[in-house]
């Protein structure tokens, strides 16, 4: 009952932000060219049922509020806060990205500012209330889903605007984390399609760690997992728009690695001549290791263990060893 009036006051905004978009002269100047400035098509606005919200102090509010919406349900989606008692937009001024679950409700929504600045976040996104669980939701996920079902591969991206872009170049089969760490649900949701995670994140440190961090849990929920560093300073919706999609599928292809060895690599040049360190490091690729056994996928586990002794210049029945104790 409740998650209905949520639902169907989020499907009442969402058409409301791109009316808005669309049909008034603000949303034209103002949304609508700044999404054309990032090289969106209105096919893919249109697809990916982006918005507007004006500048204006309570206009969506007014407009909900007269089609008889509930103001205590309207602040549960976040769309509407009382400030002194009068309630107002919470995304006065904002570009509008309506977050879908898999059979393509709205959940919530990302309002982006349109030029970042130090006072305001860049994006504000939906509060969570009973049916915007945000660890639960991989953003595109409804857009994406046949197409990681039939290329059996799910590619995973930071943001909004990198799914929106590869779509737009093509690349169909991708979802978002939204900016935070993946999640144990949102592993089980990629792994309903497919076994074969992709992760294309930042070449900066901050997008490698993130990346490293959902490396164990992905593990042991038996996908299999590839990497893909994006250059400096870009992210994949930069990225694309600037080598244009035939040059990115093309670095997507030649730069696809296995996570298992690359988290080696990485863990190898920072243990440096340290022998505690990599001793450390031994351990802790064993138990990565270890924990593909779950999957029973055990030429896989082989050939990393061939593959990770090799790298590390130990044993390979050590190695093997070393695996087992952690299996016990
Ligand atoms: P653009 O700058 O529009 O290209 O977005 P982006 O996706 O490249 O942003 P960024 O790489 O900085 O962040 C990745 C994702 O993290 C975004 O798509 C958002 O989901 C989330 N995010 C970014 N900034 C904020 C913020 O200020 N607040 C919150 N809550 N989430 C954010
Ligand atoms: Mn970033
Ligand atoms: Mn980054
Ligand atoms: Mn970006
Ligand atoms: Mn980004």
């Amino acid at each position: 009952q409740l998650a209905d009036s949520l639902y169907i006051i989020n499907n009442f905004a969402r058409e409301y932000f791109s009316n808005t978009l669309f049909n008034t002269e603000e949303g034209q100047n103002v949304g609508l060219s700044y999404f054309e400035e990032r090289g969106f098509t209105q096919e893919t606005i249109k697809k990916f049922q982006l918005g507007y919200s004006l500048n204006v102090w309570d206009a969506f509010t007014k407009a909900a509020i007269s089609k008889g919406y509930n103001l205590e349900y309207l602040q549960k989606t976040g769309l509407v806060t009382v400030r002194n008692e009068q309630p107002g937009d919470n995304y006065r001024g904002r570009v509008i990205f309506p977050i879908h679950n898999q059979s393509g409700k709205v959940l919530g929504f990302g309002a982006r500012i349109l030029v970042k600045n130090d006072r305001a976040p860049k994006y504000i996104n939906s509060p969570e209330n009973e049916i915007y669980i945000k660890n639960r939701v991989l953003y595109g996920t409804y857009f994406a889903r046949h197409a990681i079902d039939k290329l059996n591969e799910c590619l995973l991206v930071e943001g909004y605007t990198d799914v929106i872009s590869l779509h737009q170049a093509g690349i169909e089969n991708v979802v978002a984390s939204s900016g935070t760490s993946l999640t144990q649900h949102q592993l089980r949701l990629i792994k309903k399609y497919t076994n074969n995670l992709t992760i294309l994140f930042d070449g900066d440190n901050a997008g490698i760690k993130a990346a490293l961090r959902g490396l164990d849990m992905a593990i042991e929920e038996g996908l299999n997992v590839k990497l893909v560093l994006i250059p400096d300073k870009e992210d994949p919706d930069s990225y694309v728009q600037k080598i244009g999609a035939a040059a990115f599928r093309e670095f997507i292809a030649a730069n696809k690695q296995d996570f298992v060895l690359f988290k080696l690599q990485i863990s190898m040049q920072e243990a440096g001549n340290d022998s505690s360190r990599k001793s450390q490091l031994v351990n802790e690729i064993a138990e990565t290791i270890s924990k593909i056994d779950k999957t029973e996928d055990f030429t896989r586990q082989q050939d990393y263990i061939r593959q990770c002794s090799q790298v590390l210049k130990i044993d390979e029945q050590g190695m093997i060893n070393l695996v087992n104790k952690f299996i016990r």
